[in-house]
């Protein structure tokens, strides 16, 4: 949440703050912000809004000055507004501050400062922090090496916070040098030539930088335009060796598509081909062993789109590999973890790697079963995310990369599709460990079988499904509200059918298991409310048609997903999937359900990738 950007070298520091953000947009978008210093002056310039607007004001009115750090918001504390837009100044206008996360302790902070006689100009959380370190300043000058002056204010004032954060600070007072600190919320040092970065994320370092650092928790980074002092928290000096980091994979580019989001639809054949490359014809993953050879019980923590996907690996893991196996919200997990069992493998799963909920149920997790490692029992851990040098990637030593490739659209698609196959992966491992050589299942065949098919498949089903959907989509402009059924492996399809079309077009859906619609939600449904059912041949392909009946038989659109058969002529539309084995039937039925949520944002004119009150990294709890 929020994205963080800061430089210091030989060119000027707005052009090259604007590119950051710009590709950190995805993090945050209802304000935005710039500072830079120079002659022992601070220039700031923000606004309510999109970058797009600070651009203008920038046209209007440019800032000098080769050190600056820059904010692109998503609000927390006090509306989306210029006021409360980073960065934060102190009381003389001499100190910038940007944050990334939330200072928890920000209430009894300000009370001690206005009791001092400090002004507050925003509702924010961070504002306390220019304020504390003004007065750091105030207190260490005279007393300490000029070099020191800056870090030693900011550990002063850091010293008082409590919460989650990352912080980039200048000071007028010395225009040649910013300081930046990481808890617990990521932050990144790009070096390039003569140029120095800071960053919460690579996009905002591609071109820019060909090397990174990441910053530990609790370490502090001087930057001046010689170069980058590392301290850890204590205060010592650290050095690390960086990183190489490939530009390329790190550019947005939207292609021919008119969105983010389509173009990122369309991308599922290629990451459904590498994965089938990798996994199904690729050497064995032999670094998974040491997790993966003796589970009794699986436990998945994930969020959103990611938990959606964890409940497909869910059935996949009960169905095909006969592995009791419970899905988390992690920002429930981590309040209330389930008493602690043998043989339990845990897996987060989380396409930015990023998520404040899922890494905090997941480091209980760690303490948990290292308090145990003394009785025998193994550390088995384990991350899925699109995302490995990520903060997920530093807790957990076993990764899955699902390999998507950038994902800037807010709604996920293809990590959704990553994710899936790398649980379809987990749960095809265990349950050929279970039923190996002759003995191996029916199903697990039939399942092998299947994906090797899936990337033709869903190339050919993109093509034709998105006309379908922007056909069917003007159906929806008016629609208030939506159901979506589907049971067994494809109920998780529903629940993520209901969430793209809440969260980009503004409508309201809710996704149910078909069979517990006469339970309740039933009474919603009229000619008014349209009813998306997957109804794809297995178990339960009966049992939903009569479902859907039930849903027509009270006058509802009934959308329809799922193969062209006599049996699916009930539906008002058909969104026509090949008919494929019942286990691999999550991987096709999610396109029509994403392409719908497309179209119909997209044909209300609504900002497809950027939707009001989200944001691509959910860093806050
Ligand atoms: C997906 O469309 C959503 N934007 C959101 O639910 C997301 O899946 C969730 O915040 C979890 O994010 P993560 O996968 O990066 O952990």
């Amino acid at each position: 949440m929020c994205g963080i950007v800061a430089t210091i070298g030989s060119r000027q520091a707005a052009p090259l703050l604007m590119q950051g953000l710009q590709r950190l947009e995805y993090r945050g978008y209802d304000s935005a912000g710039i500072a830079t210093t120079s002659n022992n002056q601070l220039h700031c310039r923000k606004v309510e809004g999109k970058l797009i607007r600070l651009r203008e004001q920038l046209d209007r009115s440019p800032v000098a000055g080769t050190c600056g750090i820059g904010h692109t918001r998503w609000a927390t504390h006090g509306k989306p507004d210029a006021l409360n837009a980073h960065p934060h100044l102190d009381s003389a206008d001499e100190v910038a501050v940007v944050q990334n996360g939330i200072i928890e302790n920000h209430r009894l902070l300000r009370q001690q400062l206005q009791q001092e006689g400090v002004c507050f100009r925003s509702q924010t959380d961070t504002e306390v922090v220019p304020h504390l370190v003004a007065r750091a300043l105030g207190q260490l000058q005279g007393e300490v090496a000029e070099a020191d002056l800056l870090r030693l204010a900011v550990t002063r004032a850091i010293d008082q916070l409590e919460g989650a954060y990352a912080l980039a600070v200048i000071w007028a007072g010395l225009p040649q040098e910013l300081v930046v600190v990481r808890h617990q919320a990521p932050l990144l040092i790009g070096l390039g030539e003569g140029q120095f970065f800071c960053a919460s994320d690579t996009p905002a370092l591609a071109e820019v930088a060909s090397t990174i650092l990441s910053l530990d928790n609790g370490e502090m980074a001087r930057l001046t335009p010689l170069g980058v002092e590392l301290f850890d928290p204590s205060g010592q000096r650290t050095q690390r060796t960086p990183q190489p980091l490939c530009g390329a994979e790190h550019v947005a580019d939207k292609r021919q598509f008119r969105h983010f989001m389509l173009k990122e639809i369309h991308e599922q054949a290629d990451v459904a081909t590498a994965w089938v490359e990798r996994c199904l014809y690729g050497p064995p993953t032999d670094h998974l062993s040491p997790v993966l050879d003796d589970v009794g019980h699986v436990q998945l923590l994930a969020c959103g789109t990611s938990r959606h996907a964890a409940l497909v690996g869910a059935h996949l893991l009960e169905q095909l590999a006969d592995i009791p196996t419970t899905v988390h919200y992690a920002s429930e997990f981590r309040y209330a973890p389930p008493p602690l069992a043998a043989k339990t493998l845990t897996i987060a799963v989380t396409q930015s790697g990023e998520t404040a909920d899922t890494l905090a149920a997941l480091t209980i997790e760690l303490e948990r079963r290292r308090s145990r490692e003394g009785l025998g029992e193994p550390l088995q851990l384990l991350g899925i995310t699109n995302r490995p040098h990520s903060s997920l990637g530093r807790l957990v030593p076993q990764i899955i990369d699902i390999a998507a490739g950038l994902e800037t659209g807010v709604a996920a698609t293809k990590s959704f599709l990553g994710q899936m196959l790398a649980l379809y992966s987990i749960a095809l491992r265990l349950a050929s460990q279970r039923h190996s050589g002759v003995s191996a299942s029916e199903q697990l065949i039939a399942c092998r079988e299947g994906l090797e098919q899936l990337p033709e498949q869903l190339s050919a089903l993109l093509q034709t499904m998105d006309q379908q959907c922007a056909t069917l989509a003007h159906e929806f402009a008016e629609t208030q509200d939506v159901i979506y059924l589907g049971r067994g492996i494809n109920y998780p399809i529903a629940l993520e059918g209901a969430l793209k079309l809440k969260e980009i077009s503004y409508i309201h859906a809710e996704g149910y298991p078909a069979g517990e619609m006469k339970h309740g939600p039933i009474a919603l449904v009229d000619q008014y409310v349209p009813v998306v059912s997957i109804a794809t041949p297995g178990r339960v392909f009966e049992k939903v048609l009569s479902n859907a009946q039930e849903a027509k038989a009270r006058d509802a659109r009934l959308i329809g997903i799922g193969p062209e058969c006599a049996d699916t002529e009930i539906f008002d539309v058909l969104l026509p999937i090949p008919p494929v084995h019942e286990l691999i039937s999550p991987l096709l039925t999610v396109i029509p359900m994403q392409l719908l949520a497309y179209h119909v944002a997209a044909h209300r004119g609504l900002d497809v990738d950027q939707p009001r009150n989200l944001a691509k990294s959910v860093t806050v709890e």
